[in-house]
């Protein structure tokens, strides 16, 4: 896999505050994330986050030197130096005092000198008791917060520390901050903005109440393709049958069983949509009539019959946006090339994204892909090497913002 999908922030610098609060023994795991994937993650802690973790963790974690006081001998710009070299800040865990005083322009210490001297985007994610968290004050200090652009997370609801309280106060998990960075260090803005739809998965359709008919489908490069237009900036609504995998962070999924459910949700969002990218593989068929009860042994064969389920690209097409770009996916196992040109035009979309059914290491579950795209009015596909989903997603999007920015 190339190195860019394993390490995407390789070249990357990173801004790690860490404010004094129990919070932030999970902020180690996230300097791991950052760490791996390719980031420089330059940690910079409060004297009382020295109280609840120590330096050396993450100095060994990240590979560099923590930095922790605003007067240490020979460190009398490392505020300017550091805050300069970011390309993205986050603090996490962000207390309350330490948003208060973000707040009020301080800089009584090396983080909250870093924030004034930086021009990196900066994200919050605060963590703090319940009643700290919804106090009045704190409210007003973040409604500030977010007025100078800084993104501010909203903290989850759940267990605090010593079982304390269970509104919202907890920092969201290391894994979600993460996704959040990643979206912050993003250059690629044109989709910002944008409401995109994408379909995943496969759908299912009953034969009886225990049993279905449906397909081998994961939902991997669906999502993919969901994580990848939201780290981009855009809106973005899964529809979703049963996943193997996550909902990525920040998007808004609703889940569907059938290929009906699956049309009449994307019926009542591409109206809205900038972008459809029909990625899931819904069932063709369903049962014609399935079975009120389980359908027992009786020792003799059986004829289920089946019919058509409606087509979802065409049957929402009226609905479509005036000039939205349309993907569609297409898994061929004869003729492929052939077949996927068809459906530009059967289809009426924009892009078809050709898979193929018997490559190793690609298509229906595996983490990587080899697909060929083919756009309307181009005479040459354009064949992609093995690449992992996410570079495959991100080189779809590309094309996508191609399109409408010439819309
Ligand atoms: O018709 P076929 O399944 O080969 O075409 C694939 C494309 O059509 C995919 O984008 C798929 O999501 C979409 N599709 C659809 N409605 C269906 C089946 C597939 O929109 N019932």
């Amino acid at each position: 896999m190339s190195n860019s999908a394993v390490r995407p922030y390789a070249g990357r610098r990173v801004l790690l505050g860490i404010s004094g609060g129990i919070a932030s023994y999970k902020s180690a795991w996230l300097a791991r994330l950052l760490t791996k994937a390719g980031a420089d993650v330059d940690v910079v802690m409060t004297r009382s986050a020295l109280e609840f973790v120590g330096a050396v963790t993450f100095e060994a974690l990240t590979g560099r030197e923590v930095h922790t006081g605003l007067f240490d001998a020979g460190r009398a710009l490392d505020h300017v130096k550091l805050a300069r070299a970011a390309d993205a800040i986050v603090i996490a865990p962000a207390t309350a005092d330490l948003m208060a005083r973000a707040a009020t322009g301080q800089a009584n210490d090396l983080l909250t000198a870093c924030l004034l001297a930086a021009e990196a985007p900066v994200l919050m994610v605060p963590a703090m008791n319940d009643r700290m968290w919804s106090h009045a004050q704190t409210q007003h200090n973040v409604t500030h917060l977010r007025s100078l652009g800084y993104t501010v997370l909203q903290p989850d609801a759940g267990m605090l520390a010593a079982g304390e309280g269970a509104g919202p106060g907890r920092m969201p998990e290391p894994e979600t901050i993460f996704a959040y960075v990643g979206r912050l260090l993003e250059t690629d803005r044109r989709l910002a903005g944008r409401r995109v739809l994408v379909t995943a998965g496969p759908t299912r359709e009953s034969i009886d109440p225990v049993r279905f008919l449906s397909n081998r489908s994961t939902g991997k490069m669906g999502v993919a393709l969901a994580a990848s237009a939201w780290r981009r900036g855009a809106d973005v609504t899964l529809v979703a049958g049963p996943l193997a995998v996550a909902v990525p962070v920040g998007v808004d999924q609703e889940h569907v069983e059938t290929t009906q459910e699956m049309r009449d949700a994307v019926e009542r969002h591409i109206a809205a949509a900038d972008v459809l990218v029909m990625c899931a593989a819904p069932s063709d068929y369903r049962a014609a009539e399935p079975a009120e009860r389980k359908m027992k042994k009786t020792g003799a064969s059986r004829n289920v019959q089946l019919v058509e389920t409606p087509d979802i690209l065409l049957s929402t097409k009226s609905a479509r946006r005036a000039g939205s770009v349309i993907v569609g996916f297409a898994l061929e196992t004869d003729d492929e090339l052939a077949n996927a040109r068809r459906k530009l035009e059967t289809k009426d979309v924009d892009m078809v994204v050709l898979n193929s059914a018997r490559e190793p290491d690609a298509g229906f579950g595996a983490e990587t892909n080899r697909v060929t795209i083919l756009r309307r009015g181009s005479a040459s596909p354009d064949e992609l090497p093995l690449l992992s989903k996410r570079a495959v997603a991100d080189l779809i999007l590309d094309r996508v913002a191609e399109l409408l920015d010439g819309r």
